[in-house]
Order: C-alpha cells, then structure tokens, then sequence
C-alpha cells in the first residue's frame, strides 16, 4: 500500500513542476457536464497524459485533463473526465486523482455525475443534491494497509456531504428558480447498466439515483477530511422504471439539456462558498 502513497507523491510533485497553484475547491465535472469549465478563467491546464502513473479516461465525451483557474475570487481545479473502476483500473487509481487535489491545497470537493433516476418521482433533466451515498457495492478505496498521512485507519462517513455545503446549493437554487431534488446516491461498478431488479433493490436500501463513478471518490476525500458536496444529473429513468432500453447517448443528450442549470447552480455555489470561506476568516 506504501506503493499507493509513493505513486501519489510522484504525480503531485509533477504537477507541482508544472505549477505552484494553490486551489481552494476541487470539482470533477461528470458525463457531459463539461461545459461548466468555460466560467472557469483558466490560467493552467494539465493533460492527465503529462502526468506519469496518471489513470486516463477512455471514455467517450470524457475529456482527460485539470483545469486550474478562478471563478469569481475562488480558486479552483476541475478536472474533465474521471476514471471509473469499470475501465479496469484498481481502486486505488481512480481515487487518485482526488487525493491528488486534496494534496495540492482544496479544502473542499464538488463531485458531479449523470445518474439514473431510480426514485419514481425523477425525471430526466433533474438536478439531485447528493444527501448521502450506499457505496457498499464497490470495493472501497481505504482497502489495504492505511495511508497514515491522509487520515484515520477508520474514518466517520456519518456526514459524508456536508451540510453546509447543501445548504449553500439549496440557497442558490432557489434564489434562481432551479428546481432541484434531494437524495442518495447508490454506486454499481458498471459497465452494464443495472437490471430491472437491482433498480428495484436500490430503491428498497434508500437509492434515489444510481451511477458507475462518485461514492468512491466521497469517501477517499472524506478520509482525507475534505468537504465534500455532489450534484447528479438525472440523465435517464434507470432501468425497468421505464420500457425503454438505455443507451450512453440518451445520457449525454439529457445532460446537454441540463447542462445551463448545472452550470448556474455550479457557478453561483462556488462564488458564495468564496464569500462565506472569507466571512469566516475574518
Ligand atoms: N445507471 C448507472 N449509471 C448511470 C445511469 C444509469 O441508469 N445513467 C447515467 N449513469
């Protein structure tokens, strides 16, 4: 497991190479949700293929690279595209990334993802505020001899999404009329999508949404004592609530639709988390 740490410290101390950028938030942009990085005033990017050791998207619609900027006073790294444990990679790789920007200075993690609708009540194009996660149908990442330098051998997930941070999310939906939805997010290893019956599953544990990516990245930052908030797009009805079969470009499409939304909501989060982070220091 040392091995684990050791390949983290090499991929910051190449981006540290590259540069010196202290980010305050981190933010992984999901299927389609891109396009939020153009209210990113970027002054660095980073192609993960520059970073040795580094897990790359081979995903369709997945960009593979860390945007490092401001929005407003606040600044950021996003990353465009993630990694997901379907893509074959151990677990240990696809949480690197957020254990990476937790090292390079963000306090707090913004998580994004589209997902499937597994409570009745959804609708594709809805926007879900992650309240909590079921990620016990993933190998979890704090798997193996423990990284003393990150946290705990047994860290708290009893607040995994930070209540604040909800609350600064719910604020700005409502100051600008974008209806969102609360809920759990359950993660499946993927690639398949879920059958009729673990849709019916999930709903019965408490699911809300399911996806492939997120709930793993939640508790890697959380052990390493990052804030953490998400944000689902409901990009589909997930299987068997409908008759109609799923496919990767009814995810996209959906995501398209919601795109100006996620991207308000995303925007004016982040402008505020800057204000409130400074009332508290002063
Ligand atoms: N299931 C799992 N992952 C997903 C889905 C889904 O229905 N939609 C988007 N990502």
């Amino acid at each position: 497991m040392e091995r684990v740490y050791d390949k983290l410290k090499k991929c910051y101390e190449d981006v540290r190479k590259k540069t010196d950028f202290q980010p305050d938030a981190a933010i992984v942009l999901g299927s389609g949700l891109g396009g939020f990085a153009e209210k990113i005033d970027v002054c660095t990017s980073i192609d993960y293929h520059e970073i040795e050791g580094f897990p790359v998207s081979t995903v369709q619609g997945h960009k593979g690279r860390f945007l490092f900027g401001t929005v407003g006073n606040v600044k950021v790294v996003a990353m465009q595209g993630r990694v997901h444990y379907y893509e074959g990679y151990p677990m240990s790789d696809v949480v690197l990334p957020i254990r990476l920007m937790g090292m390079l200075g963000a306090k707090s993690l913004i998580l994004t993802n589209a997902a499937g609708g597994v409570n009745e009540t959804f609708h594709p194009g809805d926007l879900m505020l992650i309240e909590d996660q079921i990620s016990s149908f993933v190998p979890s990442p704090l798997v193996g001899q423990n990284i003393e330098e990150l946290g705990v051998r047994f860290p708290d997930m009893s607040a995994i999404y930070d209540r604040n941070l909800i609350r600064t999310l719910e604020g700005v939906a409502k100051e600008f009329a974008i209806p969102v939805k609360k809920g759990v997010y359950i993660q499946f290893t993927g690639p398949a999508y879920e059958s009729p019956a673990e849709v019916r599953m999930s709903r019965i544990f408490g699911a809300d949404a399911v996806g492939m990516s997120t709930a793993c990245e939640a508790v890697a930052a959380r052990h390493m004592g990052m804030k953490v908030c998400g944000i689902s797009c409901i990009s589909n009805m997930a299987s068997g609530v409908t008759k109609e079969p799923l496919s990767h470009e009814e995810v996209q499409k959906a995501a398209d639709k919601a795109a100006p939304q996620f991207t308000t909501l995303l925007t004016q989060a982040i402008l505020r988390m800057g204000k409130e982070s400074l009332e508290e220091e002063s």
